[in-house]
């Protein structure tokens, strides 16, 4: 199978934390791709115990991939940066803000966007629940 070369980002020295940021990046994939490896072979087998013992191993990957995610917002403050605004845009985005509100997030002078910017049909309501 092939695999990431783990050394190729690697210098001979301590590494910066930017360096560190770019090695723990390849760590996230690795952890992300062994995620869907796991999931493929739940998919794939009837043994409830290995589905099981898969499944246990896969949430554990989720938690390393997260852990590593938090580690790279504290090495790379120009990720954590776009993580923080991440949030703020996915919730704009999936409320039906426009796109130019979206994409102020984050930007100098930018007023947050308001809740009248969102189209009405698009608002979440009490009573929408009950559609
Ligand atoms: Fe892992």
């Amino acid at each position: 199978m092939p695999q990431t070369n783990p050394f190729h980002s690697l210098v001979p020295r301590k590494m910066t934390d930017t360096e560190l940021a770019r090695s723990i990046r390849l760590n996230i994939e690795a952890e992300l791709d062994a995620i869907n490896l796991y999931a493929a072979h739940i998919d794939a087998t009837d043994n409830e115990d290995a589905k099981a013992i898969l499944r246990h191993v896969m949430d554990e990957e989720r938690e390393h991939a997260a852990l590593f995610w938090e580690l790279i917002a504290r090495l790379d403050p120009e990720q954590a940066a776009h993580a923080k605004e991440a949030v703020e845009k996915y919730r704009l985005i999936t409320s039906g803000a426009s796109h130019e509100a979206v994409e102020a997030v984050g930007k100098e002078g930018a007023e947050p966007a308001a809740a009248e910017e969102l189209t009405p049909q698009k608002r979440l309501t009490v009573g929408s629940l009950r559609r």
